[in-house]
């Protein structure tokens, strides 16, 4: 069967086809950074708009990859949430109306799983139970994986994610948005250990993460010490926010895996991409002796394969 997975939860129109024999066969995605860029963030008015033009694009784009038309398709999987109201809005109507016209099933799916199973997307199937950890723009969360549809909340951020206090911290530096790939870029230029930052809930019981106190001491240093003015400056400041993040992360992991004695830790979202992060985390795997999942590059930001793949 070909299941049409469908993406538009926040700024990229995503649309893929799945063969439940073969796997994913076309994963297109279009962003919106450029849109956005002069605002800093995501305007969600804007993001809708540019969805109803670019779904139907991307839909015909991953149908054309792989040489099969809409009457190929036997089932469609579209993200009802979470997200921006007005952009999964269009996604989930897309999905709906195609399902409804052509009389095959529909089946909504939560964003978050699937990011959570995007790192068993090349493997077929999801091996349980394992700690599940999603990082992204939006979340910073750890999930127990027990079972399909299983999934108990064992941390979160007390405030923001981790791809938030990238972006924030970037968008004070004047460096663009999103700015997780530009900090992960510079900092392998920088020195991690040149400026100490805070370590958000290092010290506090309980496996929840903090990086508001992180951004705020970033943003400190920057009033008091200006805006770098030589690359080598700015490069150890995002080197060291960077160690800051990383660390808040791979310690909390270290603390949970202790506690849970967990035989595979998985890690997804767009902030999964850092190079950084899956060095330290891979190490921490290594002398733990865990096996550690993390979602493939490709499938870390947001796109509609790992839709396709957990509405299956
Ligand atoms: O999963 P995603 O595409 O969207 C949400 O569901 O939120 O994640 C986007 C986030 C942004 O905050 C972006 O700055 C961050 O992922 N990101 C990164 C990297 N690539 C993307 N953060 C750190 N290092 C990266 N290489
Ligand atoms: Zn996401």
């Amino acid at each position: 069967m070909l299941i049409l997975g469908i993406e538009t939860s926040c700024d990229d129109s995503s649309a893929a086809i799945l063969d439940s024999e073969r796997g994913i066969l076309s994963n297109i995605i279009s962003g919106q950074d450029n849109i956005h860029k002069p605002y800093g963030g995501v305007v969600p008015e804007l993001a809708s708009r540019e969805h109803i033009t670019n779904l139907p694009l991307v839909v015909d784009g991953a149908l054309s990859a792989v040489k099969c038309a809409m009457g190929d398709i036997g089932a469609v999987a579209a993200t009802y949430g979470p997200g921006l109201i007005g952009s999964l809005l269009v996604g989930l109507s897309y999905g709906k109306a195609i399902a409804f016209a052509r009389k095959i099933p529909f089946v909504g799916v939560n964003h978050l799983e699937g990011h959570l199973l995007s790192p068993f997307i090349e493997e077929g199937g999801v091996h349980y139970p394992h700690l599940g950890l999603i990082v992204s723009g939006g979340h910073t969360s750890l999930y127990s994986v027990k079972g399909q549809g299983n999934y108990e909340l064992i941390a979160s951020t007390r405030d923001d994610a981790a791809g938030e206090a990238f972006d924030k911290v970037a968008k004070h530096l004047g460096l663009g948005f999103p700015g997780g790939k530009t900090v992960d870029e510079r900092a392998k230029l920088g020195l991690p250990g040149a400026i100490h930052f805070p370590r958000g809930m290092a010290r506090r019981e309980g496996f929840d993460f903090s990086f508001s106190g992180l951004k705020s001491a970033v943003v400190r240093y920057i009033e008091e010490n200006g805006i770098p003015d030589s690359e080598t400056a700015m490069n150890n400041l995002l080197a060291s926010f960077q160690e800051a993040v990383v660390d808040s992360l791979v310690d909390k992991i270290e603390k949970v895996v202790e506690r849970f004695s967990t035989p595979m830790l998985t890690m997804s979202g767009g902030v999964a991409a850092n190079s950084r992060l899956r060095a330290k985390l891979s190490s921490l795997a290594e002398n733990k002796g865990f096996t550690l999942k993390i979602s493939p590059m490709k499938y870390c930001t947001d796109n509609a394969a790992m839709i396709a793949f957990a509405g299956y």
